[in-house]
């Protein structure tokens, strides 16, 4: 299976396999995105990925042509 390096904002980095949920991402590397609605529609657990906005309650580990990601909580939430 396909898999990306993410370095996540406590400075750790993991390999997860593309596909991958999130937030379950997100908890092997001892870093939690915060959460409201789990349904897409709030916003707080927006995150950066190699600077584009997703939200990751709706949204899996993309593929990376370079291999790595970057994530960064979102620099402009909604609240
Ligand atoms: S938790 Fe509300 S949009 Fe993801």
């Amino acid at each position: 299976m396909k898999q990306v390096q993410i370095r996540w904002p406590n400075g750790k980095t993991t390999r997860i396999a593309c596909g991958s949920d999130w937030l379950d991402a997100a908890r092997a590397a001892g870093f939690a995105i915060p959460t409201g609605c789990m349904g897409g529609s709030c916003g707080a657990c927006e995150i950066d990925v190699n600077g584009q906005t997703v939200r990751a309650c709706i949204t899996t580990v993309p593929t990376s042509r370079s291999g790595e990601l970057s994530v960064e909580l979102s620099s402009d939430p909604y609240w």
